[in-house]
């Protein structure tokens, strides 16, 4: 695992678009997994100024979304879906058939994990996941407990996710309780994985994540033994001068 800590926000999203790039110009036609939430919109707005002054291509690219709510109507404000094409797949030019959904409207939202992971293994996996932490150590939605084995599944938001969540949304009681995540196992066998830290609320789940015993209690310690697995931090999230 490499460790990097960046000064700021500003500082970790301009390392971070520089990391995702250079893979990109290496492996044009990569299979990337995208994460939502706060933490990499700033590695994705920077891309997508790249994308736009025509320095990135992305023609090639194969994007997987990282994680769903289950159970959405189809124009629900809260797909996840919706979040990554506005963020990611739209600002940086990415066709709707280079993209592999977890649908959040999904009728058999368990079929579709299946679907979701055959096509992950047609890929070849993935060369790139870009992923941020969870306040309680989870990826993705893979809640504490999560073994490395898991699949792609319908899971259950525990508590202190749905309290993260509820700054997305408005509040607790708008946070769907279901949810549909990659997989632990499908993760873990990344070739290449960025995993973006920021803020002081991070600092103790990173330290865990880093340096506390490898445990289903954090689910995001098994990057402790996956390969090609960089952090970036910012100094909020990671104080000590490494
Ligand atoms: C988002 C996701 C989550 C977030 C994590 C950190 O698709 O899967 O695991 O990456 O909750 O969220 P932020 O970046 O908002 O702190």
């Amino acid at each position: 695992m490499q460790l990097t800590i960046t000064e700021d926000y500003a500082a970790l999203s301009r390392a971070g678009a520089d990391y995702v790039a250079a893979l990109i110009a290496a492996s044009p036609a990569a299979a990337l997994v995208v994460a939502t939430g706060n933490t990499p919109m700033g590695v994705y707005s920077a891309l997508a100024a790249r994308a736009a002054a025509g320095t990135l291509d992305t023609s090639r690219l194969r994007v997987f979304q990282l994680d769903a709510y289950a159970g959405l109507a189809p124009d629900d404000r809260r797909s996840l879906f919706r979040w990554t094409n506005e963020s990611f797949l739209a600002p940086l030019g990415i066709r709707p058939d280079q993209v592999v959904l977890l649908p959040d409207d999904a009728p058999d939202p368990d079929a579709a994990c299946r679907a979701y992971d055959a096509a992950v293994a047609a890929a070849g996996g993935f060369d790139l996941a870009i992923l941020g932490l969870g306040p309680n150590g989870h990826l993705g939605f893979n809640e504490p407990p999560a073994d490395p084995g898991l699949p792609t599944r319908v899971v259950r938001l525990s508590e202190e996710s749905i309290a993260s969540n509820a700054a997305y949304w408005g509040g607790r009681d708008a946070v769907p309780r279901a949810a549909m995540t990659c997989g632990m196992a499908q993760l873990l066998a990344a070739r290449h994985t960025l995993l973006l830290v920021s803020g002081e609320h991070k600092r103790a789940i990173l330290r865990r994540t880093l340096e506390g015993p490898i445990t289903p209690d954090v689910p995001a310690s098994f990057l402790q033994r996956a390969a090609g697995v960089t952090v970036l931090a910012d100094r909020a999230a990671w104080p000590d001068t490494v």
